[in-house]
């Protein structure tokens, strides 16, 4: 352990003030049974006899033994009360924040969940896996869990906390060095505990606020990318639901007066039949212009991508912007905690991907109960095709 924070400071200096008097005793008692043998054992033309003792002795080693231990105790209470006390921020730490002049800790959520580490900081900005810090602020950590017991664990920097679930742990420290610091799940939390690690990077103040900007304008992005794919979703289904009830009125003017329960008009999309759904649906894989035929050009290639539940990767870009560019980044380049898929060997096939995706690993959360299968072949196909493929 190398420490890098006042607390640990502490505790490294108790573990070697422990280390020096266990050293006092050890040749203390070992020089005294030497001496005792040379002067009472027997020897050369020297018979051994019992030593006699006075009870003055007695009592003076007793003392001693019991003077020495009342003083390791108190020093360890000492330095274990220092090493858990707040830790201020210096004038070298964050002293300003979002402009404002900043005083408090700096508050950040830390949630454990199997098998990755998410961090929500103060401005909404979130990154999963990596901790990234100020030097020299008063850091107060709120770690909680959504499953089982995690352990947040940096010997470096801060002593070992649990992440209990349906409970806030709140662990505070400071980190006096910059550069980046691990440590292993040291609780078992499951079959993937083990890459679970938790990394911190300590950078200046001003990287710090730099940082979270950029990763909320990240999460901004990734965010708006999926809500405009949701949004033209929406809104071809509402223009096919529009033409679809037009040639109806046309087709059939009667039709419309038949007793249709509640609503009627366009939106009553429940209203209709399964099949006039898989009509519309039809209708907008044909009726996608040049998009249908991209798509047609770009599948001649994939031979597997024949009829009925093929994956797509256009279904599997919408699933890709929510769930995982926030570690791979909005392109699937690298980002935060999440490697430029373009180097990893499972992201150049489909059966890899998926694999990849269903069951996580390395750092990387499962997607098998979040993710449908259909959700998750989609957006293998959209990251070996698109990404990989450099579509
Ligand atoms: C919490 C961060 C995180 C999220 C979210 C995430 N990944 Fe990953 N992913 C990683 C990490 C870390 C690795 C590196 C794993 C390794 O080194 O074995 C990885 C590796 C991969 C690989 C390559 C595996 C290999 O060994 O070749 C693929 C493919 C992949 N991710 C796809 C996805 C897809 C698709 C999603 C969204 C459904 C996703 N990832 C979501 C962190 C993440």
């Amino acid at each position: 352990m190398t420490p890098h924070s006042p607390g640990t400071g502490q505790i490294n200096t108790l573990i070697w003030i422990g280390f020096f008097a266990a050293l006092i005793v050890f040749v203390a008692i070992n020089l005294g049974l030497f001496g005792a043998l040379r002067r009472f054992g027997a020897g050369r033309g020297r018979t051994a006899h019992a030593p006699r003792a006075s009870q003055g002795i007695q009592w003076r080693v007793a003392g001693g033994l019991t003077g020495f231990a009342i003083l390791l105790f108190v020093l360890g209470i000492i330095f274990t009360s220092n090493a858990t006390s707040t830790p201020k921020t210096t004038s070298a730490g964050l002293t300003s924040f979002k402009g404002k002049p900043f005083t408090g800790p700096l508050v950040i959520h830390a949630t454990g969940q199997q098998w990755i580490w998410r961090y929500d900081y103060p401005n909404g900005a979130f990154s999963y896996y990596k901790l990234v810090i100020p030097a020299h602020t008063e850091i107060e950590l709120d770690l909680e869990s959504t499953d089982v017991i995690h352990t947040w664990s940096v010997p470096d920097l801060a002593p070992k906390t649990d992440a209990v679930p349906g409970k806030v742990t709140h662990l505070y420290f400071r980190a006096d060095a910059e550069g980046e610091f691990f440590g292993d799940s040291s609780t078992f939390s499951g079959q993937s505990y083990a890459p679970m690690r938790t990394n911190v990077e300590v950078v200046s103040p001003q990287r710090f606020e730099e940082f979270i900007v950029e990763q909320q304008k990240g999460i901004k992005a990734g965010q708006e990318g999926a809500e405009k794919i949701e949004g033209q979703k929406n809104e071809e289904l509402a223009e096919f639901e529009e033409e679809e009830a037009k040639e109806r009125a046309k087709e059939s003017p009667a039709e419309e007066t038949e007793p249709a329960g509640e609503g009627e008009g366009p939106e009553s999309s429940e209203e209709g039949t399964s099949e006039e759904n898989e009509e519309a649906k039809e209708e907008e894989a044909e009726g996608g212009g040049e998009e249908a035929a991209e798509e047609a050009a770009g599948e001649e290639g994939g031979e597997e991508a024949a009829a009925g539940g093929a994956p797509s990767a256009e279904a599997g870009e919408e699933v890709f912007a929510e769930n995982c560019s926030v570690c791979h980044g909005a392109t699937g380049h690298g980002g935060n905690g999440g490697p430029d898929l373009t180097t990893m060997p499972k992201a150049k096939e489909q059966a890899g991907a998926e694999e990849q995706v269903t069951n996580g690993g390395g750092g990387m959360p499962a997607f098998a109960g979040t993710l449908s299968e259909e959700e998750i072949s989609n957006v293998a196909a959209y990251v070996v095709e698109d990404i990989v493929g450099g579509k």
